[in-house]
């Protein structure tokens, strides 16, 4: 991969430029009847419509040249065939070859990983097999019934996200639970909802040193010990998803209940590995498969086809212009389907943990925005939540609206009424409502020409605001891995134009360790002053707190 200084290019000149021009998305679509067509793209069920954006040929002309002045093309050959791109941690990134289902041998320093990655499936299908067909058995005999993921950032929202969004295709005999605070609260909500006797807890961890994890787990420990009484029965209850073998023995777990996974995976590119055997267990070890699948295929989308019409390659550019030329700050991601709940959340840790940079790969201060704040939540609660800003206030905020075609559950006619405010909100998004047309509306509505000059203003729609319309046929395992790779891809192809690491997380580190610091702070009586006045006066006021 090489260290080109977007900034630097031609490309990023000319869109300087052209930035200057204000381009309106509605004129543009007046001008050019055909702009649906030549601004949408599909791949399998699939369709991407970028039309709405304010981006005419001129600029997409310029984005695309971006990309290959910044030697896009060979970046993405760097991350399938294993070279270190992750240059501060000195470790390749290979969450595809997780899904690399045609066996093609993919090379770490030599060695090919596909056997290694085979056999973890293989044993992850026996065990997810052995559980749904009720044939794992815990300490008095019982199947199980309750599955509980201790995991936190990228071993909890992956497999939240996807265990949520595929929801339809669960199995019926088993309940999943998820506990990744370290609020005590967490896991005691979860546990009173679960019997010892038919569970099993995912020890979800890739380095099996986690704070938030380990607390859970050995909190999980005592309270199957609690009803168990037994230590070798623990065996029957926990298995543990990571990478550090020495770790998950010394907690106690076999290491024939260990899934092992490898450092080329990034935690929140790891729902694809072990961390993903909470989503086999529960949907299936079939529909896992059809998960990696559909990653797979839009892999090899993004891998071999020509920018123009490569969804991660488009969707990266369009909010390349938006952020560094357009000047926004944030990005939504709305899905329009109830059970894609948290993929704005898990979107939010996978373009914030990896794009959130201001050090290039020189090591230098960038000049420029990177990564922007992703947020969202479904449609149509963000409507009534939050999307007042996006259509008035004074911030751009380009937003992904997701929807399927098809519901999983076609009751009356509610699809077609949340549809219905899918297709609307970027319509308005884009035309707006100018004064006239207000003052036109009120005049109508009898209002009194007093009461229109005060109030039209206030009713104004400016129009003009960004969106991308991802519309797919179903949400099914197939499709959600597709998905979830496309926007993988597309914080990919950011972090190589930005120039910057997208997969080392060293902004979580200062966090963790002062919170280490201050820990056995909080036990003693004495009075602290280690710390700025601040720190230290609200630790003392909540030992006093907790004294009185
Ligand atoms: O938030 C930092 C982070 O390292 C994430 O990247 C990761 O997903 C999460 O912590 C959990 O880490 P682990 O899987 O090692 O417990």
């Amino acid at each position: 991969m090489k260290n080109i200084n977007p900034t630097h290019t031609g490309a990023w000149r000319n869109l300087s430029t052209l930035a200057e021009d204000p381009l309106k998305i509605k004129n543009l679509f007046k001008e050019d009847p055909d702009r649906y067509e030549k601004y949408h793209v599909r791949f399998k069920d699939i369709l991407l419509d970028y039309s709405k954006n304010r981006i005419n040929d001129t600029v997409r002309k310029e984005l695309l040249l971006l990309a290959e002045q910044v030697e896009l093309k060979g970046a993405i050959e760097g991350m399938f065939t294993g070279k270190t791109i992750n240059g501060t941690e000195n470790r390749a990134v290979l969450h595809t070859a997780l899904r690399n289902r045609s066996n093609s041998p993919v090379y770490v320093e030599g060695k090919d990983v596909m056997k290694d990655v085979n056999k973890v499936l293989d044993k992850m299908k026996v065990f997810a097999d052995r559980v749904s067909e009720g044939a794992w058995r815990g300490y008095t005999g019982k199947s199980i019934k309750y599955l509980v993921n201790i995991g936190i950032g990228g071993s909890d929202l992956g497999p939240v996200m996807v265990t949520e969004a595929l929801k339809p295709y669960q199995n019926p005999n088993l309940e999943v639970f998820f506990v990744s605070n370290v609020d005590g609260t967490h896991i005691t909500e979860v546990l009173k909802k679960v019997n010892p006797e038919t569970t099993l807890f995912f020890i979800a961890s890739k380095t099996f040193t986690t704070q938030e994890t380990m607390t859970n787990a050995h909190t999980a420990r005592n309270w199957f010990l609690e009803h168990a009484h037994d230590e070798a029965e623990v065996a029957k209850h926990f298995v543990a998803l990571s990478t550090n073998s020495a770790a998950v023995t010394e907690f106690g777990i076999d290491l024939d209940n260990m899934f092992e996974f490898w450092d080329w995976v990034g935690g929140r590119y790891s729902l694809w590995s072990a961390i993903g055997l909470t989503i086999a267990c529960a949907l299936g070890f079939d529909n896992f498969r059809e998960l990696l699948e559909g990653a797979y295929d839009m892999d090899e989308h993004f891998r071999n086809t020509p920018f123009e019409e490569n969804l991660p390659v488009l969707l990266a550019l369009i909010g390349i212009w938006n952020t560094n030329f357009l000047g926004a700050a944030t990005e939504t991601i709305l899905p329009y389907d109830q059970y894609m709940h948290r993929f704005p959340a898990y979107f939010q840790q996978g373009n914030m943990e990896s794009n959130g940079k201001s050090i290039d790969r020189d090591g230098n201060r960038v000049t420029y925005t990177t990564g922007p704040v992703i947020w969202g939540e479904p449609g149509t609660n963000g409507q009534h939540a939050f999307y007042q800003l996006i259509h008035q206030g004074t911030q751009l905020i380009p937003c992904d609206f997701i929807a399927p075609a098809i519901s999983h559950n076609p009751v009356g006619d509610h699809h077609m009424k949340l549809m219905s405010n899918f297709f609307a909100q970027t319509e308005a998004l884009m035309n707006g409502k100018s004064l006239e047309e207000v003052k036109a509306e009120m005049r109508k509505e009898g209002k009194t020409p007093e009461i229109i000059d005060k109030i039209a203003p206030h009713r104004i729609f400016e129009g003009n605001k960004p969106t991308n319309s991802i519309l797919v046929k179903k949400i099914d395992p197939s499709t959600l891995g597709a998905l979830t790779a496309m926007y993988e891809h597309k914080i990919f192809v950011q972090g190589v134009i930005w120039n910057i690491y997208s997969f080392d997380q060293w902004g979580v580190e200062l966090g963790k360790v002062l919170a280490k610091s201050i820990l056995p702070e909080l036990e003693g009586e004495e009075e602290i002053s280690s710390h700025d006045a601040s720190t230290n006066g609200l630790i003392n006021a909540f030992k006093a707190f907790r004294k009185r």
